[in-house]
């Protein structure tokens, strides 16, 4: 019958074309890894401090921050002595932390702050 063919044809196109929508849909969640947007505001005390105390517990707020701010590099954040300090230790360069609503390496996250002049805020 020749109404059947059509609307068959016309079921197969439409699922080709949403199956294609849906497949093209997941490109925004690849894994490639994303830089992260120069912009974003870094804060120490809410992003940074907590990460530093889960492992230097006893450490307050200004130790925390005269530590970091002693081993950062403003101007070539990535070459922060503090980077180097903790290269044996696994766990710091794999953390991630939550900075708005971007999930960020917390390397990332202090050259990131170190790059917008590593203040106390
Ligand atoms: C995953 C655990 C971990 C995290 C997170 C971590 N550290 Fe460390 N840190 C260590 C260990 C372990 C040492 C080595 C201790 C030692 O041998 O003195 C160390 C040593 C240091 C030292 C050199 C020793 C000293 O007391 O001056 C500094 C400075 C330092 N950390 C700063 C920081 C800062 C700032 C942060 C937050 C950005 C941080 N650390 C986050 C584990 C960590």
């Amino acid at each position: 019958m020749k109404c059947k063919t059509w609307i068959t044809r016309l079921v197969m196109a439409t699922l080709i074309i949403s199956g294609g929508l849906f497949l093209s849909s997941c490109e925004k969640y690849s894994w490639v890894k994303q830089e992260p947007p120069q912009e974003l505001p870094v804060s120490f005390s809410a992003n940074i401090l907590p990460f530093c105390q889960g492992c230097h517990s006893s450490w307050s707020a200004d130790r925390a921050y005269d530590k970091l701010y002693a081993n950062t590099d403003t101007v070539a954040p990535a070459s922060s002595r503090v980077f180097s300090i903790h290269s044996s230790i696994t766990a710091f360069g794999s953390q991630m932390l939550q900075v708005d609503t971007l999930l960020l390496s917390a390397p990332d996250v202090i050259e990131l702050w170190a790059s917008q002049g590593a203040k106390k805020n």
